[in-house]
C-alpha cells in the first residue's frame, strides 16, 4: 500500500499554523499513483527560480486554496501562454488537480501541496500578474477571525507580489466572508475594487471557470459574489 503522504515527506517544511483538513476520503489507487508519480514532476520548489521551474518566462498567476483544482485547470487550459501556481494543503484536492493536469495535458501548472504562506517569501516583488482566492473557508464566527485567510499580513504580501496594474480576485457565497473579504481588500491602500455595476460582482466574470464550492453554494440557493481588485500603480498617499 502506498502512503498517500509519501510524496510530501521531506518537502514540506514546518511553518505557520494551518486551519483546515489535510486529508478527506481515503484516496483511490489511481489518485495515490498521481501523488507519487505526478506530483514530484510539477511540485513547486520554493528554492528554485520560478522561470527555471516552468522553463520559460511568462505572466504568473497564483491560486490560493484551489480545492479540487477545476478553477486553476480551467484557467491554465484557457491561457496556455501564462504560468500558474496553485497552493492547497488538502491532499485529496492535490490529487484531483493532478488528474486534471494529466487529462488535459497541462504543462503550465506547478503545485504547492501545503499552506500558501510557506512559499510567499519565495515569490519576488512584482512577480505575479494576479492572484485568486475563490470561496475561502468562511470562518463566520468572530472568535475565529484569526483563521480567515485574508489577514493583513497576507494582503501586504500580495500587494508586494502582484505587479502594479495586476489583479486580485476574491469570491465567496457566504455573507460573513463576503463582508470580511471586501472589508480587508478595500481598506488596503494598494488595492482598488474595480466594480462599477452590481453585475460586476453578481455574475461569474468572463473567462473564469466555476469552482466546486461555487456550484455547491448555488445548489443550496446561496448567491456567489466575485470581487475584482486592481493593484494600484503606485502606493496611495
Ligand atoms: C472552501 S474551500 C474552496 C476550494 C475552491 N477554491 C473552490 O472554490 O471550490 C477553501 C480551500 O482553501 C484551502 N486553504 C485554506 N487555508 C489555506 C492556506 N493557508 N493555503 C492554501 N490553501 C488553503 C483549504 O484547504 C480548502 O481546500
Amino acid at each position: 500500500m502506498v502512503d498517500q503522504n509519501s510524496t510530501l515527506k521531506g518537502v514540506v517544511p514546518t511553518g505557520p499554523r494551518f486551519f483546515g483538513r489535510r486529508k478527506g476520503r481515503p484516496l483511490k489507487t489511481s489518485m495515490k499513483r498521481l501523488l507519487d508519480e505526478g506530483l514530484p514532476k510539477i511540485i513547486f520548489d520554493p528554492l528554485q527560480k520560478i522561470d527555471h521551474q516552468f522553463g520559460r518566462h511568462a505572466d504568473y498567476y497564483l491560486e490560493i486554496g484551489f480545492g479540487g483544482g477545476e478553477f486553476i485547470a480551467g484557467l491554465a487550459a484557457a491561457r496556455p501562454e501564462c504560468n500558474f501556481i496553485g497552493a492547497e494543503p488538502f491532499i485529496n484536492g492535490v490529487a484531483s488537480l493532478l488528474r486534471h493536469v494529466e487529462e488535459q495535458q497541462l504543462g503550465n501548472i506547478r503545485i504547492w501541496p501545503d499552506d500558501v504562506r510557506l512559499i510567499l517569501p519565495a515569490l519576488g516583488g512584482g512577480s505575479l500578474a494576479g492572484a485568486f482566492i475563490m470561496f475561502p473557508d468562511p470562518w463566520p464566527k468572530r472568535r475565529h477571525a484569526g483563521r480567515r485567510i485574508l489577514q493583513p499580513t497576507l494582503l501586504d504580501q500580495l500587494a508586494t507580489m502582484i505587479r502594479p496594474g495586476g489583479n486580485l480576485t476574491l469570491a465567496s457565497d457566504d455573507p460573513a466572508a463576503k463582508s470580511w473579504l471586501l472589508q480587508a481588500a478595500m481598506s488596503h491602500g494598494d488595492f482598488v475594487w474595480t466594480a462599477r455595476h452590481p453585475d460586476d460582482w453578481r455574475k461569474l466574470p468572463m473567462g473564469l471557470s466555476e469552482t466546486r464550492y461555487m456550484r455547491k453554494a448555488e445548489r443550496a440557493g446561496r448567491r456567489p459574489s466575485w470581487f475584482h481588485f486592481r493593484r494600484r500603480d503606485s502606493v496611495a498617499p
